[in-house]
C-alpha cells in the first residue's frame, strides 16, 4: 500500500473525511492481494456505509475495482458499442429481448451478466434454460461474437473486477450491501470492464427492487451517471417501475418463452415492451443509429415487426451453443407443463388491484426457480406463468397463475405467496407508468 496506513485510512473515513483516489486505489489493491485483512476492510466498509462516499470517492473506488482485473478492449470491433444493465427485479427478462433487438438495429451490444439471488432472477440462469447454451466465453470468442453477431451475453469470469467479487462477499456478511455508493461502484466496476463505449442503465424502483423508494433510485441513478462521466463513458439511467412483476411469466424457462413471444411481436403494448422500447431507443441513439431516443424507438419497433430482432436472438443463441429449435418452437422444450394453478378466492369479483412483485419473486423461489443462497441450484423450468396483472378483470375461481416445477417443491408455500401478492377491487386501479424518469449528465427528464 501507499504511505497511508490502513488504520489511518479507516479513521479518516470514520471521521467523515474525503479519501484521495490514490489512497483508495492502494487500499483496494492491498486488500485484493491479501495484504489488508478482512477485518480492516470490514471496518472501512462500515465507515463508508455510515458516512457515505462522495461521487469522486465512488468513482475512485470503481476505478480501483475495475483495475483489479481485465478491462476488455473492443476498440477493434466496428461501431459504437452500447451496454445495458438492470439493477434487478422480478420477471425482468428485458435483456433477452433488448440485446438482440438493439443488435439487429446495427448497434453492437456486449454484455456480461450474472446469476439470480433471492427474489430477483439472473440473465445467465434464464439463458441456461435453453438446452446447450453456454456463456463461459474466453475474451477472444466474446470479441468475435460482437463482431459477427452484433451481440453477446457472457458470464462474468473471475478475471473481471476480482476486487468487487471479494468485497461483495465481505459486504454480504457485514451488513454493508445496501449502501448506494458501494452498490454504484460495484455495478460500474463490472460494466466498465465489458468494453462498451456507452451504457444504458435500468434502475428499478419499487417493492421488487433493491431500491424501494424513488428517492433512493434517484440517488443511485445520479451516482451511476456521475461515475460514467468520470470514466468518459456516456451513461443514460432510466428509472423503471418494479412494484409489480414485469410481464406475465416469472422463472427461467418461463421468462425465455415470454421473451420469445415478445420478439415475435406479441404483448407489444405491455409495460414490459414499453420498457424494452424505451431502453432500446436510448441505446440506438447512443450507438449513432438514430438521431434521438424517440427515433430509436421507431427503429426498434420496425425491427420487432420485421422479425429481424427474433432472427438476431436465434443467431445469438446458436452462436453460444443453444438449440435454436426451442426458439422456433418453444413447446419442444421438455418438462414445461404447469403442475398446479392458483385460483381467485370466492368473493373477489372485479379487478386485480395490485400484485406485489416481492411476494411473486418469493413464490418463484419456493417453486425452485431461484436461490436462497449462492450455492443453491435452480430448477430451470420452475416458475409462474399466465399471471393476472393489475387492471385485469377477475371472477371467483379464475386462474390467477399457473405454477411450474420439475421437482417436488412446497406447492402450499408457493400458493400462499401468490395469494398474498394479490389484492382486488370493484373498480379498475389507476395505471402507473412503467418508465418513470430518465437521467443524464444534463439532469432529469
Ligand atoms: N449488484 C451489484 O453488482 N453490486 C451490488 O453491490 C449490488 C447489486
Amino acid at each position: 500500500m501507499s504511505d497511508l496506513d490502513p488504520v489511518q485510512l479507516i479513521a479518516a473515513k470514520r471521521d467523515g473525511a474525503k479519501l484521495s483516489a490514490s489512497d483508495l486505489d492502494a487500499f483496494v489493491d492491498a486488500y485484493t492481494n491479501g495484504a489488508v485483512p478482512d477485518y480492516q476492510m470490514s471496518a472501512f466498509l462500515m465507515a463508508a456505509y455510515l458516512n457515505g462516499l462522495s461521487p469522486a470517492e465512488a468513482a475512485a473506488l470503481t476505478d480501483a475495482m475495475l483495475q483489479s482485473g481485465t478491462h476488455i478492449d473492443l476498440s477493434d470491433v466496428p461501431g459504437v458499442k452500447v451496454g445495458k444493465h438492470s439493477t434487478g427485479g422480478v420477471g425482468d427478462k428485458v435483456s433477452l429481448i433488448l440485446v438482440p433487438l438493439v443488435a439487429s438495429c446495427g448497434v453492437p451490444v456486449a454484455k456480461l451478466s450474472g446469476r439470480g439471488l433471492g427474489h430477483t432472477g439472473g440473465t445467465l440462469d434464464k439463458l441456461e434454460s435453453i438446452p446447450g447454451f453456454h456463456f463461459d466465453l474466453p475474451v477472444d470468442a466474446y470479441r468475435q461474437q460482437v463482431t459477427d453477431v452484433g451481440g453477446v451475453i457472457a458470464g462474468q469470469t473471475g478475471e473481471v473486477a476480482p476486487a468487487d467479487k471479494k468485497l461483495y462477499a465481505l459486504r454480504d456478511v457485514t451488513a454493508t450491501v445496501d449502501s448506494i455508493p458501494l452498490i454504484a461502484a460495484s455495478i460500474m466496476s463490472k460494466k466498465l470492464a465489458e468494453g462498451n463505449d456507452a451504457l444504458v442503465l435500468d434502475v428499478k424502483c419499487g417493492r421488487g427492487a433493491f431500491m424501494t423508494t424513488e428517492a433512493e433510485a434517484q440517488t443511485l441513478a445520479e451516482m451511476l451517471v456521475a461515475i460514467g462521466a468520470e470514466h468518459d463513458t456516456p451513461v443514460v439511467a432510466m428509472m423503471t417501475n418494479m412494484d409489480v412483476p414485469l410481464g406475465r411469466a416469472v422463472g427461467n424457462w418461463p421468462e425465455v418463452r415470454e421473451a420469445i413471444a415478445c420478439l415475435r411481436g406479441e404483448h407489444a403494448e405491455a409495460p414490459l415492451m414499453q420498457i424494452v422500447r424505451g431502453l432500446a431507443g436510448e441505446m440506438i441513439a447512443l450507438g449513432g443509429a438514430a438521431e434521438s431516443p424517440e427515433a430509436g424507438q421507431e427503429t426498434a419497433r420496425a425491427a420487432l415487426e420485421s422479425g429481424d430482432a427474433l432472427e438476431r436472438f436465434r443467431r445469438l443463441v446458436e452462436a453460444q451453443g443453444g438449440n435454436p429449435a426451442v426458439i422456433d418452437d418453444p413447446d419442444t422444450r421438455p418438462d414445461s407443463a404447469s403442475v398446479a394453478t392458483v385460483t381467485a378466492p370466492a368473493g373477489v369479483g372485479g379487478y386485480v388491484a395490485d400484485l406485489d412483485a416481492r411476494s411473486i419473486g418469493q413464490a418463484a423461489v419456493e417453486l425452485g426457480a431461484g436461490r436462497q443462497k449462492k450455492e443453491d441450484t435452480v430448477d430451470l423450468v420452475a416458475g409462474l406463468t399466465e399471471l393476472k396483472k393489475p387492471g385485469d378483470a377477475v371472477e371467483d375461481g379464475d386462474v390467477l397463475a399457473r405454477l411450474h416445477a420439475s421437482e417436488s417443491p412446497d406447492l402450499d408455500a408457493a400458493r400462499t405467496a401468490v395469494l398474498d401478492a394479490y389484492s382486488f377491487s370493484d373498480t379498475p386501479p389507476a395505471s402507473s407508468a412503467a418508465l418513470k424518469a430518465r437521467y443524464t449528465p444534463d439532469g432529469w427528464s
